[in-house]
């Protein structure tokens, strides 16, 4: 049987029935014959208080246990659960012993460093430096639980919906989003590839695993593409990994991304299924993760709830590219200093841009649509004016966007066509222009950065504390 976790027996009525406590310890207090004990299991935010009486019936291993105890040791405590003369706490445990598993030193030794985490606030960077440590606190406790969760709706919204769960590779050899930013997969040394190249100016990757050039994929897309148009809808969730160079807030080089892809469904109806989704997992975090939420309203981010509430309730805007364009020039014209990169059609738009859509043009979401070809990617149907994308972004407020999709390109004529425009190889893509071959259908979808959407929901400043173990430029310590 497993040990109770520390949610389920602060639900429990104090009965004074017998209960065993397994945690870390995050305070002890010593006064004269009481000791308190705060015992956190990390299964929620509360810690469950262990009061220990050295005048009545402590274990004979209990009271040299009690005296070396330190903050972050591992413990497994038994006593009886009665309700809390203290405030704040309903129960707490008349405990009678105390067993240390793993012991955590409160001093600096030659072997081991004390324990890092105190119980004061502890600043996000000191933090990221201890990433197997971080979960012990309270903010990461509460983004593992919330990732978890809403990892899990997610699956829900889409089971529920008939979609498939798609599984797709992590190791591809075409370039999903044509941006060239992969890591390369090879096992070829590259002491003797660096002398084969200077020899020869090529490298022969026919002698490589995979007999190819193979990478890291950055999007399951293609592949979902294949399996939307023979089971019609399906969705992916996985890891994806981008060798950008951005040290920015909101790029990891190593990411989780939803990317549901369905037939028979042009981009208006991306729209909608991207607002409905978002607004159920928006709902659904509000239903289910009440109590991290109320922590991240009060530590991380003022009026989150509310925030989520409104959001929830309201439709999305929706606007062009081009009306946006417009809108952005506007505001540079009336204040020079507004942004750093001026707004100009057929540039991407920056996250100042977007920020300022969202938040002064929108007062919400908003969805963009119809972008120039050249900023986007491949696969994107062309529109009759032949200068705009089947795309859309949905942007939102403090971080920009969040979600990218489009309509395919279902005709294979135009796709080749754009492929040659931009230079790629259309035999490497063959297996994915079949689909344009046989029983073409107009498809779309679209992909979701997961820890986007935490970082969304949380307001926590930097996606690399939205993840476990955080991968960006410069950073793959753990
Ligand atoms: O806009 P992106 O590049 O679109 C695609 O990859 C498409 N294949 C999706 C599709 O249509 N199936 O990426 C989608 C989302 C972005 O909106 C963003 O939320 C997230 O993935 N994203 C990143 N998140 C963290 N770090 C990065 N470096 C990211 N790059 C994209
Ligand atoms: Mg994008």
């Amino acid at each position: 049987m497993l040990p109770k976790l520390i949610k389920d027996i602060l639900c429990e009525t104090p009965q004074s029935q017998e209960v065993t406590v397994s945690g870390w310890v995050r305070t002890k207090r010593d006064m004269k014959n009481l000791v308190f004990v705060e015992v956190n299991d990390g299964s929620c935010f509360a810690s469950l208080q262990c009061t220990f009486d050295r005048g009545s019936g402590l274990d004979a291993q209990t009271e040299p246990a009690l005296a070396s105890l330190g903050t972050g040791a591992s413990v497994t405590v038994k006593g009886r659960l009665i309700s809390s003369p203290a405030s704040g706490q309903a129960v707490e445990v008349s405990a009678y012993s105390l067993r240390i598993l793993g012991d955590a030193p409160a001093e600096n030794s030659l072997e081991i460093s004390a324990y890092p985490l105190q119980k004061k606030r502890h600043s996000m960077e000191f933090l990221r430096e201890i990433a197997h440590l971080r979960p012990r606190t309270n903010t990461f406790g509460a983004v593992a639980r919330l990732r978890s969760r809403i990892a899990f709706a997610i699956h829900r919204y889409f089971q529920e919906r008939g979609f498939h769960y798609l599984h797709t590779p992590v190791i591809t050899s075409g370039d999903a989003e044509g941006a060239g930013a992969m890591f390369q997969v090879t096992t070829l040394d590259p002491a003797i590839t660096a002398k084969e190249f200077a020899s020869s100016g090529s490298i022969d990757y026919t002698k490589d695993f995979f007999a190819k050039k193979t990478f890291l994929t950055v999007s399951g897309q293609l592949e979902a593409e294949t399996y939307a148009t023979a089971v019609s809808r399906v969705y992916t969730f996985g890891p994806t990994f981008r060798a950008e160079n951005s040290n920015t807030t909101r790029h990891l080089a190593e990411f989780w991304m939803v990317e549901p892809e369905t037939a028979f469904a042009e981009l208006e109806d991306n729209m909608a299924l991207a607002e409905d989704f978002l607004k159920y997992i928006f709902n659904a975090t509000l239903d289910e993760c009440a109590g991290e939420l109320a922590f991240f309203d009060a530590h991380i981010e003022k009026g989150i709830i509310e925030n989520l509430r409104q959001v929830a309730d309201a439709k999305f805007a929706h606007i062009t590219y081009t009306d946006a364009i417009g809108e952005l020039e506007k505001a540079a014209a009336s204040n020079k200093s507004l942004f750093e990169f001026l707004p100009r059609w057929g540039c991407d738009l920056q996250s100042e841009h977007e920020k300022y859509l969202t938040e002064k043009v929108a007062g919400g979401p908003v969805i963009v649509t119809g972008y120039p070809k050249e900023i986007k990617a491949f696969y994107m149907k062309l529109t009759d004016d032949n200068r705009t994308v089947r795309a859309m972004d949905v942007l939102v407020p403090r971080l920009g966007e969040i979600i990218g999709g489009s309509q395919r390109e279902d005709n294979l004529e135009k796709l080749i066509s754009r492929m040659r425009e931009l230079g790629m190889k259309s035999e490497d893509y063959s297996w994915y222009l079949d689909l344009r071959r046989y029983g073409s259908v107009p498809h779309s979808g679209f992909g979701l950065g997961f820890e986007r959407l935490i970082q969304y929901i949380t307001g926590m400043a930097n996606i690399r504390d939205v993840i476990p173990f955080p991968r960006a430029v410069g950073q793959a310590g753990f």
